[in-house]
């Protein structure tokens, strides 16, 4: 069974008697066990899909099930986690409470949400503040505490949109690394991002969204390929470059130098430095943005 299936989905918003299609025909399906990364750029579509997935707003027209009932029936939500794009709380409630709140409404009981919440207050680290009003919190910790709400009753689907905006780096990788033990130990997650990176570390499968369609769905190793604009080789700097490439040599240290190399020229470029003997120390992938990946995937 699919853990989320959008079939043809449109929708159109009103505002001040402009007509906006956010949605024209998405199609998005989402096995279980799966961990799916929503990537499209501003305006795409990503947070008005989860809204009607989450019965916050209805399609125009075609049809949403989530775990094979319609997601219009409030059934289809009781094993789902959710964490909204800006996620906003009575900000008077403690995390603590935020986090009771939640596990309540779940239909948890009070031990069981005791036990999980300081569980979940440590993991998200933010036992410190677990007492504190919300209001006093940052952007991140926000966001942090919304993540430990939504996984609180341990849901068998979780939807994130856009997880990691205002999260500092380490936040990213504690988000990720939670992401990737809730989908081991079988959570189905689905989330939304611009951000290449925060979905190619951590997503099997990748939907590209444009102009409210599905515009390609690629796997992980496909993602970083197509998305990779160039290799940054680190060698040890005992010798004298091919004559090739010499001249785009960057010294980066007394011991180390860098080139670039286009992803076309890279075989070519390390079966010339392994002629020569050459210590290898680091081959970085160069990362493009998304507009550039969109060029890329539209010509393969
Ligand atoms: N309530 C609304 N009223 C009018 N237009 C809306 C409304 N909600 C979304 N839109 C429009 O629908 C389109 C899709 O918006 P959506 O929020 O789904 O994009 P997104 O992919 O989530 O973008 P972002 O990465 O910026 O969060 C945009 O053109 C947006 O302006
Ligand atoms: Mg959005």
């Amino acid at each position: 069974m699919k853990a989320v299936e959008c079939d043809n989905i449109f929708k159109q918003f009103k505002y001040k008697g402009e007509k906006i299609q956010a949605l024209s025909g998405l199609d998005l399906y989402i096995d279980e066990g799966e961990m799916y990364g929503f990537l499209g750029p501003n305006g795409a579509g990503k947070s008005t899909t989860i809204k009607i997935l989450m019965d916050f707003i209805r399609a125009d027209k075609g049809s949403t099930k989530i775990f094979g009932l319609d997601s219009k029936d409030v059934k289809s939500r009781a094993r789902i986690g959710f964490l909204p794009e800006n996620p906003v709380f009575m900000d008077n409630l403690t995390g603590r409470e935020i986090l009771r709140f939640a596990g309540k409404s779940h239909g948890m009981d009070s031990g069981e949400i005791d036990k999980k919440s300081k569980e979940l207050l440590k993991r998200v680290e933010l036992r410190e503040a677990a007492d504190r009003a919300v209001r006093k919190y940052s952007k991140g910790m926000i966001q942090r505490i919304g993540f430990a709400a939504a996984i609180i009753h341990d849901p068998e689907l979780l939807v994130l949109d856009e997880p990691m905006s205002g999260l500092d780096p380490l936040g990213r990788v504690l988000f990720k690394d939670m992401l990737k033990e809730l989908n081991e130990s079988g959570t189905t997650i689905f989330f939304s991002s611009h951000i290449i990176p925060d979905i190619e570390d951590i997503c099997t499968k990748i939907g590209i969204i444009k102009n409210g369609k599905m515009y390609n769905e690629i796997d992980d190793t496909e993602l970083k390929y197509y998305s990779t604009e160039s290799f940054r080789i680190i060698y040890r700097d005992e010798g004298v470059l091919p004559d090739e490439f010499k001249d785009d040599a960057v010294k980066i240290s007394e011991e180390l130098s860098s080139v670039n190399v286009s992803k076309s020229r890279l075989d070519l470029v390390l079966s010339k430095m392994k002629e020569e003997n050459f210590d290898i120390v680091d081959i970085q992938p160069q990362k493009k943005d998304l507009e550039d990946l969109f060029v890329e995937i539209s010509e393969k």
